[in-house]
């Protein structure tokens, strides 16, 4: 199995286009030890040839142009893809508006959870999408499926569970309460197995904590790509660049008591990634206490192009 990660920041990218945050600013600059981060997406395949995008970015197009595996194969017809499948994980829309630049006929299945497959449903520029070249199959939970095209299969199964996390922004309900009317299914982790070798491998971009449940489903894994939106907790706040807090968004943060580096250290999981970096988080300076502190517990940080075979 190869794993490719096509974009390792969160929504916005980095640098974002209105932020003069010290990251943004620096890395604009071009100074050393911070490099550009698309947004978050990843492409899985068994056998090299047909791959599925794990989320589709509003950068996927610059993200299919950076990977050579991603465009159509000589001698393969007038129009062709290896692209054969796209799961979502939430309907942010970083993970979303890329399914736009996937329109002009290109055929391929469409799993997201019924939460997600309805926000789809209930936004008709998404109909550029013809149903007749684009299934949408709304993804059983806790159930594992194979990832198949028409009947072909790529070679790859996966499971989708519900994780804590939050409704996407543009559908939360203020009347709701602190909850703002998330529901289950709204945000999902992913395993991805490969039959063949019994290798496999967890996707969780976005979470807001990690509950006894999930720690039980990550002990002993092999790999784990989780979200490292923020550092701490008031990261935005203090930098002045909101007023949200990384709970207040459905992010759990790296550092501190009940943060990912603590609620993940002693499951036994032979690879961390941090994925879905927030432009705001010091640990994207190569040079940073905090991303000298993520190494020392055991991470390693996405960048764009890391490629991993399990
Ligand atoms: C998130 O991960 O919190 C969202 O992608 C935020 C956004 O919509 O930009
Ligand atoms: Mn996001
Ligand atoms: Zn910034």
């Amino acid at each position: 199995m190869l794993i490719k990660v096509l974009g390792s920041a969160a929504g916005g990218g980095f640098p974002q286009v209105n932020c003069n945050c010290r990251n943004c600013a620096d890395v604009r600059l071009g100074k050393p030890g911070l490099r550009a981060r698309t947004q978050s997406s990843l492409a899985v395949s068994g056998d090299g040839k047909a791959w599925a995008l794990l989320n589709a970015s509003p950068d996927l197009r610059q993200q299919i142009g950076s990977t050579p595996e991603l465009s159509p194969y000589a001698l393969t017809g007038a129009r062709s893809s290896p692209i054969k499948v796209v799961v979502l994980t939430s309907g942010d829309v970083d993970h979303i508006a890329g399914l736009l630049s996937l329109r002009e006929g290109l055929a391929f299945t469409l799993y997201a959870s019924e939460r997600v497959l309805g926000a789809l449903t209930a936004n008709s520029v998404f109909d550029v999408l013809d149903r007749r070249l684009v299934p949408r199959v709304p993804l059983p939970i806790g159930k594992p499926v194979e990832l198949a095209l028409f009947g072909i299969s790529l070679g790859l199964t996966m499971e989708a569970f519900p994780v804590p996390g939050k409704v996407a922004l543009y559908l939360e309900d203020p009347a709701a309460g602190s909850t703002l009317g998330t529901r289950e299914g709204d945000t999902i982790g992913l395993r991805i197995g490969d039959p063949a070798t019994g290798a496999g491998f967890f996707y969780i971009p976005g979470c807001a904590s990690v509950d006894t449940v999930l720690a039980g489903r990550l002990r002993g894994a092999d790999l784990v790509l989780f979200d490292g939106t923020l550092y701490s907790d008031d990261e935005m706040i203090a930098q002045g660049l909101s007023t949200k807090t990384g709970k207040r968004m459905g992010h759990i943060s790296i550092s501190g008591r009940d943060g990912s580096i603590a609620a993940l250290r002693a499951l036994g999981i032979e690879r961390r990634i941090f994925v879905h970096v927030n432009n705001s988080n010091p640990v994207l300076r190569q040079d940073s206490p905090e991303r000298a502190e993520v190494e020392r517990a055991g991470w390693e940080v996405a960048f764009d192009g890391m490629e991993i075979r399990l």
